[in-house]
């Protein structure tokens, strides 16, 4: 069992050992992988799963009426009531496979626009919104002529509510803000948020790309109108994803996209679309990527999403009472209720020279503005230094990293 932690349920040497990639040096060194947030490593049962998918029934899906596409079909079928029972959605209806939380996101901010929103109306996201829910929703705005409103900020990292509230106007048509913030942490009060919004009739969508890894999500109990995740930020393949979103809206939307899989029947007069949640899937999906997916939805079941936020909430506490301790340290997102991510700056140090160096000693974070530039705008830095833990970390690891920040400024500070 690992040294460090008081309450761990599982073996972290174990687990680690699922994951091939972790074991090798980078740079001479031990490999410290802290760079969860932009992508999580793979466990060797989603690897495995991808592969067997592709040695013994790679096929189309919903195409053929011989064996390999039928067994194909109920593999990615199979992820797609995975993926509903992940996120406690009513129906596979709900559920449509993506590339990720971007496609997801763009396909509501087309879908959705096109149906509901007019020129003059207004749509609210925040301040701390990575660039893939900003930038769908301002080429919807020019599209229809239509304006974006911005919850501000303080200076903790977390969303100011009041400001919020009075944000919605009547003109509002949609909320769209992150459930969990990808450079601070921040774990916003979404339940709260959906519910102000409601009380108003404005359907929310939540960007739930770095609240997947670490959170269970339940779009029942939150009430929430659209969700989207990504399966390679919670141990599964890039390229896949999922967008939740309510019947009642995903009925009347139009199609995102057109193409194979999402008609009923074509003619040059008058195509029909197919039912949900086919008519958002145009064209060959990501089968591999969906498959790997319910993998990995498995991988973290097995888990279980207490053990996984009690050990990473250690490790969070750990490292930052650690990094507190270093002298002209400062972290940068203090909010109350936060994912393991931290991220800082050293006083006087560009965050990009303390990321070079820290690779040089075989540790991988993230610096710069983690595409959300408008948020650390707000802090006036050039970047930060960004830490994000999964499940597999340790806390000796992070030890490496205190030591690493030790030598950047010994070697520049
Ligand atoms: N959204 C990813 C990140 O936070 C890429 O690093």
């Amino acid at each position: 069992m690992q040294s460090g932690s008081k309450i761990l349920k599982f073996d972290v040497d174990k687990l680690r050992s699922q994951f091939p990639i972790l074991t090798q040096k980078i740079n001479g060194k031990p490999l410290v992988y802290f760079d969860n947030a932009a992508t999580s490593q793979k466990p060797l049962s989603v690897l495995e799963k991808v592969y067997e998918y592709y040695t013994t029934i790679n096929s189309n899906v919903h195409r053929g009426i011989h064996t390999l596409s039928e067994k194909a079909t109920i593999e990615f079928e199979t992820a797609r009531e995975k993926s509903r029972k992940f996120l406690n959605a009513i129906s596979i209806e709900e559920i449509i496979f993506t590339k990720g939380v971007t496609d997801g996101i763009n396909l509501v901010a087309f879908s959705f626009g096109e149906k509901y929103i007019n020129a003059g109306d207004e749509i609210v996201i925040s301040e701390m919104e990575h660039h893939s829910n900003i930038v769908p929703w301002q080429m919807l705005c020019e599209r229809k002529n239509a304006k974006l409103k911005v919850i501000p900020v303080n200076e903790k990292g977390e969303l100011i509510i009041d400001e919020y509230k009075n944000l919605l106007s009547e003109k509002v048509k949609i909320v769209a803000v992150t459930h969990v913030s990808n450079s601070l942490g921040t774990i916003n009060p979404v339940k709260e948020i959906i519910e102000i919004a409601h009380s108003r009739n404005i359907p929310v969508l939540l960007d739930g790309a770095q609240a997947a890894p670490h959170l269970k999500i339940d779009v029942q109990e939150l009430d929430v109108d659209f969700y989207v995740i990504s399966s390679h930020k919670f141990y599964g393949p890039t390229g896949s994803g999922v967008l939740y979103g309510k019947e009642k809206f995903l009925e009347s939307m139009p199609p995102y996209q057109g193409g194979g899989e999402m008609i009923k029947s074509v003619s040059f007069s008058k195509t029909l679309y197919n039912e949900l949640p086919y008519k958002f899937e145009a064209g060959t999906p990501n089968i591999a990527g969906a498959i790997g997916m319910g993998s990995a939805i498995d991988f973290i079941e097995n888990l279980g999403y207490e053990n996984i936020s009690t050990y990473e909430n250690e490790l969070l506490h750990y490292a930052t009472d650690k990094l507190n301790e270093i002298d002209g340290m400062r972290i940068i997102g203090t909010a109350k209720h936060k994912a393991s991510v931290v991220s800082f700056i050293i006083n006087g140090i560009h965050p990009y020279d303390t990321g070079s160096i820290l690779d040089q000693l075989g540790i991988a974070v993230r610096t710069g503005y983690h595409c959300t530039q408008p948020l650390i705008d707000f802090y006036k830095l050039p970047g930060t230094v960004r830490a994000s833990f999964a499940v597999y970390n340790t806390f000796e690891e992070i030890d490496r990293l205190i030591e690493g920040i030790h030598k950047v400024k010994k070697m520049i500070g």
